[in-house]
């Protein structure tokens, strides 16, 4: 059986597309395909159908990662259908346990950061109203968090 990833993010536009598609060019890597499936969405409405933001596919780029999707919402059938759900920041994390009313799935969410292990950082900074460093620097922590990711689920 396929483990499921689901990261989750604002507009699922910039964080959360490039968390699933580093991601997935890890699990390429690790030839773990067949074993870990992953896909991302955002908490809010806003960019529903939207292609990954061009400054978050730009930054992907220079690490020859492509970012391809299209921004969806989170919604509470999300709960049933993933193994592991990744929020980006405090609030996507609280907005996702707040569509959990019976609590069933609260251990399945966890904090992306929680699995980085060369950054301090508690939560994946929202990039949107930024300049380019910050979109480097999403993909680098997020390098960081998919690695530490897939570290903690190959054992
Ligand atoms: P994301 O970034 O949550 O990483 O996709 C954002 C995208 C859009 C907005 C905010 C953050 N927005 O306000 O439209």
């Amino acid at each position: 059986m396929t483990y499921r990833l689901l990261f989750v993010c604002l507009g699922n536009i910039c964080r959360s597309p490039a968390a699933e598609n580093i991601m997935n060019h890890l699990i390429a890597q690790a030839e773990l395909t067949s074993e870990i499936s992953c896909d991302s969405a955002g908490t809010s409405s806003y960019h529903i159908g939207a292609l990954p933001d061009r400054r978050m596919r730009a930054a992907a780029a220079e690490q020859s990662i492509q970012l391809v999707g299209h921004a969806r919402q989170f919604t509470p059938a999300d709960f049933e259908a993933f193994d592991l759900i990744l929020a980006m920041d405090r609030d996507n994390y609280r907005h996702i346990l707040a569509l959990d009313r019976t609590r069933a799935y609260h251990s399945k969410v966890k904090m992306m950061c929680d699995y980085a292990t060369n950054h301090a950082d508690q939560e994946v900074p929202d990039p949107y109203y930024g300049g380019t460093d910050g979109f480097n620097y999403v993909i680098d922590l997020l390098l960081d968090a998919c690695a530490g990711l897939l570290a903690d689920l190959d054992h």
